[in-house]
């Protein structure tokens, strides 16, 4: 990003940033007291299945949700890996999901294609618009005998309705990283190409794996996703002030980016909420590098 679009930011995070966000308006009677509040969001510990029907009906301009895959795989103590009814869970989700969206809000999911197909299919009959399937190209999966090998997770993109922002990013121009030279063409049209970049695809192969400790927190080993995810999701489908739902915080990668970007936040984590607020406090982990160019 420019330094001209950072220096945007921090001033919109000025302007925005008056004291502790009041989440008040966003939510109905019966709400839990929250874990933490920032300048901009305010994060819950907690069952989203208990949080979420507390959020008011249309307050959200996008929603980004990173649910556990049913792969038993070991989060904290709470959470539960291993259901029989993953599916019916995940609809009970979403359902609140659609529920808490405004109309033209951006809804994105992030799963195994397997799930994805389902969830997808799921939304579409909720009335939601199909926007894209983004595959997010993953290294370290092991091939799996009898299959291809696979190599992407999915990211579902809908919209309640014609989407109220989409805006375009683009990537650099591909060069070779020994010696600086531009590797495509473009079939002779390079000229007439936008300085800026090209069009974001929907087949991202540039998201760095999360592996090293500065990316991630020392006291939560689970999954974390890439800010440049995180980054991509929140530009395209919102604009400073805004407000994003992250039911399934993780290590708060997405209230991370949110904050860096001056968007407002609503965010659930059942088992690592104070491992969140440590990333805030703490300034210790650091976002990945993005060089996406995002027009206004
Ligand atoms: C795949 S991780 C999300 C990772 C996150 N996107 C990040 O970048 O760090 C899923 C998270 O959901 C949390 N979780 C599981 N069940 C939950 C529930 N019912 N309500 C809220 N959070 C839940 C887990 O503790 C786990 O941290």
């Amino acid at each position: 990003m420019s330094t001209a679009t950072n220096g945007r930011y921090r001033q919109v995070k000025i302007a925005l940033a008056k004291g502790r966000f009041d989440y008040g308006p966003y939510l109905g009677a019966g709400a839990p007291s929250p874990h933490f509040v920032s300048e901009l969001g305010v994060l819950f510990a907690g069952d989203c299945l208990d949080v979420l029907p507390s959020i008011r009906d249309e307050s959200v301009d996008s929603v980004f949700a990173d649910p556990p895959f049913n792969l038993g795989k070991q989060y904290g103590r709470r959470t539960n890996d291993q259901r029989s009814d993953y599916l019916e869970w995940c609809q009970s989700w979403l359902d609140q999901c659609v529920r808490v969206l405004k109309p033209g809000g951006s809804l994105f999911v992030y799963n195994l294609p397997k799930w994805n197909v389902m969830l997808g299919a799921y939304l579409t009959n909720a009335g939601l618009d199909f926007r894209h399937w983004i595959a997010i190209e993953i290294s370290a999966c092991m091939p799996i005998p009898g299959r291809l090998h696979p190599s992407h997770y999915s990211l579902i993109y809908y919209s309640k309705g014609k989407p109220k922002t989409f805006r375009r990013l683009r990537t650099p121009i591909q060069t070779c990283r020994h010696c600086g030279e531009e590797v495509k063409d473009y079939g002779g049209h390079r000229d007439a190409m936008n300085p800026n970049g090209v069009t974001l695809k929907d087949v991202w192969t540039d998201i760095p794996p999360v592996r090293h400790w500065k990316f991630k927190s020392k006291n939560r080993r689970a999954n974390a996703l890439s800010t440049k995810t995180l980054d991509r999701v929140v530009e395209m489908s919102t604009v400073p002030g805004d407000l994003v739902l992250d039911p399934f915080g993780g290590s708060g990668t997405t209230f991370a980016v949110c904050e860096a970007k001056s968007r407002h936040w609503i965010g659930i984590e059942l088992d690592f909420a104070p491992e969140i607020v440590e990333r805030f406090e703490s300034d210790e982990i650091r976002s990945h590098r993005n060089d996406d160019y995002v027009e206004i």
